[in-house]
């Protein structure tokens, strides 16, 4: 099989329209992925669920065909430049990863997560106070936040903060690779060694205790699982809270419902999640064996491609999938989404992103009730990826 295999693609232009994954829904079908390879697409919410739980299908490449490495190559990265950053939690399978789940889990405690909110209001307060009649969201606040909290908790130094915006930019646009994760892994084992001299109160100081303590977590691991977090937990978030901003904005019935109760941003982020979630697919799976999915055998060795945008817009899973409705999830328990994955790879970080969205989307609209938009917004597109580029607004 080559390029020319027909069926769905990630490079195709279409699929920076979320909308438009729903008519992707049905059984697997083989189509091309990032790399040109065959991939089978799984869209179905039910398909997405087992392949995410089924220990048959593992994040890490069966025999050396790896995606990852493939497009990195690519992009001119080095598998010695890529190594210390990729190899990654998400790489693990088995007790590996419950292993380094346990560890991690560990130092990321929810007393961790809770602590840090007085830091979001505040950071999303202050970013607020400087916001003029005439604004480009995504620069001037959405972009700024997300990272200044993960580096807070990380324990990431307030003078490195920008240089970890312009890595996240440089990991998203899959630009400027090589240089970036040469200069990231330098940064973290610095961050590492200082810690160790010098234990503070942060993440790193806490995955530091966990491994001197117990020997568990290696330097290497350390490393790779700071810059997931710092990576993973930034633009993602940026990104679910400019899509928001955009939706609510687009869907002013909604915007009146929150309006007249605040409380329900919380219940409302779930919805934004699931329709407008920054992430529309997730990291390649490999067959070990072969393995039934949705009735369709999927070959030992094949690639299989999750799309969590076609699944949480799945019909079988809730009534009227496209209607955008702040309340659906009000009062229901969990989530009611595959927008943070599912299974041991579930989102490590979901109830903190998912608090930053509340807590920025709700100061926004709360003090800002004349907010608007200025112009049109500029969406950048990455396959896979929901992302805004430019948000002007106008505030009053
Ligand atoms: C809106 C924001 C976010 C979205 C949409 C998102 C999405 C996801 C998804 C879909 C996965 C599963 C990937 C897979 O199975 O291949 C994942 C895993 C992960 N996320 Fe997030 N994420 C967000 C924010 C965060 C934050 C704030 C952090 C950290 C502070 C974080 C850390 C992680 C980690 C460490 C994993 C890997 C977990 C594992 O392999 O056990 N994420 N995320």
């Amino acid at each position: 099989m080559t390029t020319t295999q027909r069926g769905p693609s990630l490079t195709d232009p279409a699929v920076a329209d979320p909308g438009g994954w729903s008519a992707w829904l049905g059984p697997p079908v083989l189509g091309t992925t990032l790399d040109g390879s065959p991939a089978w697409y799984v869209t179905r919410a039910q398909d997405v669920r087992f392949v995410l739980s089924d220990a048959r299908l593992r994040t890490s490449p069966v025999g050396d065909r790896s995606v990852r490495d493939a497009v990195l190559a690519q992009l001119g990265v080095s598998e010695e430049v890529a190594r210390p950053l990729t190899d990654s939690i998400l790489d693990a399978g088995g007790v590996e990863h419950t292993r380094l789940r346990k560890l991690v889990s560990r130092a990321f405690t929810v007393r961790r997560v809770t602590d840090v909110l007085p830091h979001v209001q505040r950071i999303v307060d202050g970013l607020l106070d400087g916001l003029g009649t005439r604004a480009e969201l995504v620069e001037a606040r959405a972009y700024p936040l997300p990272s200044a909290v993960i580096c807070e908790l990380v324990g990431v130094p307030a003078a490195d903060q920008a240089v970890w915006l312009r890595w996240g930019e440089s990991v998203m646009t899959m630009t400027d690779l090589s240089a970036t994760f040469t200069e990231m892994t330098e940064s973290v084992h610095a961050l590492i060694a200082a810690r160790r001299r010098d234990p503070a109160g942060d993440l790193v100081t806490a995955l530091v205790q966990a491994r001197d303590e117990g020997d568990r977590l290696s330097d290497a691991e350390m490393s790779s699982l700071i810059a997931t977090l710092l990576i993973g937990g930034h633009e993602t978030t940026t990104h679910l809270i400019t899509n928001s901003v955009l939706a609510v904005l687009g869907h002013p019935e909604q915007l009146a419902r929150l309006r007249r109760d605040p409380t329900g941003w919380p219940a409302a982020v779930h919805e934004l999640m699931r329709l407008f979630s920054p992430v529309h697919v997730i990291r390649v799976r490999y067959a070990v064996e072969d393995v039934e999915v949705g009735g369709v055998t999927i070959p030992a060795g094949a690639v299989v491609q999750p799309v969590l945008a076609a699944a949480n817009r799945d019909a079988a899973d809730r009534p009227d999938p496209e209607r955008f409705d702040v309340a659906r999830q009000a009062g229901r328990r969990g989530e009611g989404h595959v927008g943070f994955g599912y299974g041991i790879h579930r989102c490590l970080g979901a109830a903190l992103a998912r608090e930053e969205a509340a807590v920025t989307l709700s100061s926004l609209f709360g003090r800002f009730p004349e907010l608007r938009l200025d112009g049109d917004p500029v969406r950048t597109a990455r396959p896979g990826m929901a992302r805004v580029a430019r948000l002007p607004v106008r505030t009053h």
